[in-house]
């Protein structure tokens, strides 16, 4: 081989091997992610933990059709981007706080220093929240099955409460976080509560805490039932306190990029560790498809928490904002009929949609077809939010390259759910709006 003709092939080969690997490290915000087997990743009201070089998801494993428990899964990743589906580890039980008909919510894990054991807390509740607990599951392996043990006990008596957190310090030691403002020491084993060492004045719902530069960080939301609102923060010297409130931290009125606080996961990179925000975008009542996740860096200066602008996608190996570039399908297809159905052939290997969503905003139904019109994807893609967004609704998972249909079906039904006083959420009206379609998208790296 010429020597010209040996470097030529060494730069496609690079080029090739470097844009793949920002495929491999984007992470796409409130869209459906796929994990090994092709299936999406149901986790919601997650957390992260790091352990024996792989990064464990646990979260709740939703289901389209009803509110109620149906267990909590485990995926693991290299990458925080590529999941692989390791297995229910807590399935719904015979009985108890977490039997048939129960609700599980915000399941968080943590390996207890002493014993070596994986301690898992959830919110345990009946259908209606009327019933809440603070539940209790251990197991010697992370992804292995979990025992539940029951409630979380504190001078013997159950922790009657909903949202919980779960915060492991430098130390080891590990506390629970519940709404509206307390936040216990777990004893050594983290099988039960020593004491309560704070109470934060003005706490809302969802809490989510991290420690950077000896500053300790506690998010939290409004409460306002599925819906989004924007989510704020306080800060302390140290646990015990004094916790200072110090207000929204994202733009006010992003409604927190339409998501709710669920977890700070600190990524490491280089010498430095970045706190990761994990958020929920709910989708009731389809939340096993439609409701997504959104992560994103939190930027920390002092006392100063923000994520000043939203990334819908990111490069998360260099902290980078990213934006899909590939073959443009420009539709502006708008419609509330029930079963109206854009379609749209397309010849490549993955499919993106770009549409609005606004308070009357319903689900579409999308589906991919192959050339034989075999059904190969059917989910929920949700286009409501409460404050009105442009941007990706939907990825598809990589296939082969070949020719597809892209179908988008308006579902005519909405999402609509009420809280416990009854009060209606949701939205007002069955719109899908599908602006373009992006096929083969790829990342570019556009800023930090
Ligand atoms: C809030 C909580 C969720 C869930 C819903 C139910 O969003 O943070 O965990 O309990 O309410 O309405």
């Amino acid at each position: 081989m010429k020597k010209e003709t040996f470097v030529i092939l060494l730069c496609v080969v690079c080029q090739t091997l470097a844009a793949q690997s920002v495929q491999d490290n984007t992470l796409n915000n409130g869209v459906p992610w796929f994990d090994e087997q092709g299936n999406i990743v149901n986790a919601h009201g997650a957390c992260i933990v790091e352990d024996g070089g792989r990064y464990w998801l646990f979260g709740e494993y939703k289901s389209d059709e009803s509110n109620a428990f149906p267990g909590f899964g485990c995926y693991s990743s290299t990458d925080l981007v590529n999941w692989r589906f390791e297995r229910v580890v807590l399935p719904v039980q015979k009985e108890g706080i977490l039997g048939p008909n129960r609700v599980g919510e915000r399941v968080k894990v943590m390996r207890c220093p002493k014993t070596g054991e994986y301690v898992m807390l959830m919110h345990a509740d009946d259908l209606g929240y009327k019933d809440p607990y603070i539940g209790i599951a251990t197991c010697k392996t992370i992804n292995g099955d979990y025992t539940l043990h029951g409630p979380l006990l504190f001078n013997g008596e159950p922790i009657k409460k909903w949202d919980m957190g779960t915060f492991q310090d430098t130390d080891g030691r590990g506390y629970l976080l519940i709404h509206h403002g307390p936040v216990y020491l777990l004893s050594d084993d983290y099988r039960s509560v020593e004491a309560k060492v704070a109470h934060v004045e003005g706490m809302g719902e969802s809490p989510a805490m991290f420690k950077k530069g000896g500053t300790y960080y506690l998010l939290t939301s409004g409460l306002t039932s599925w819906e989004r609102n924007d989510n704020f923060y306080f800060t302390a010297p140290s646990i015990e306190g004094p916790w200072e409130s110090r207000g929204t931290f994202c733009p006010i009125g992003t409604l927190t990029y339409n998501s709710q606080s669920t977890f700070v996961f600190p990524l490491k990179r280089g010498n430095d560790t970045i706190p990761m925000y994990m958020g929920d975008r709910w989708s009731y009542p389809h939340q096993a498809s439609a409701a997504t996740c959104v992560w994103l860096p939190l930027q920390v200066n002092g006392t100063q928490l923000s994520i000043p602008a939203y990334w819908p996608s990111w490069n998360v190996e260099r902290i980078a904002k990213t934006e899909l570039k590939g073959k443009e399908i420009v539709r502006n297809w708008k419609s509330d009929r029930k079963g109206h159905t854009l379609k749209v052939s397309f010849k490549g290997s993955r499919v993106a949609i770009v549409g609005s969503t606004h308070d009357c905003g319903g689900y579409a139904e999308v589906r991919i077809r192959n050339k034989a019109g075999k059904l190969l994807h059917r989910s929920w893609v949700d286009f409501y939010s409460k404050v009105p967004d442009k941007g990706l609704r939907f990825i598809s998972r990589q296939m082969p390259f070949g020719r597809y249909v892209l179908e988008v079906e308006v579902a005519g039904e909405q999402p609509v759910w009420y809280n416990k006083r009854k009060d209606r959420f949701g939205s007002h009206g069955y719109y899908v709006e599908v602006e373009k379609l992006i096929v083969d998208p790829s990342p570019v790296v556009v800023s930090r």
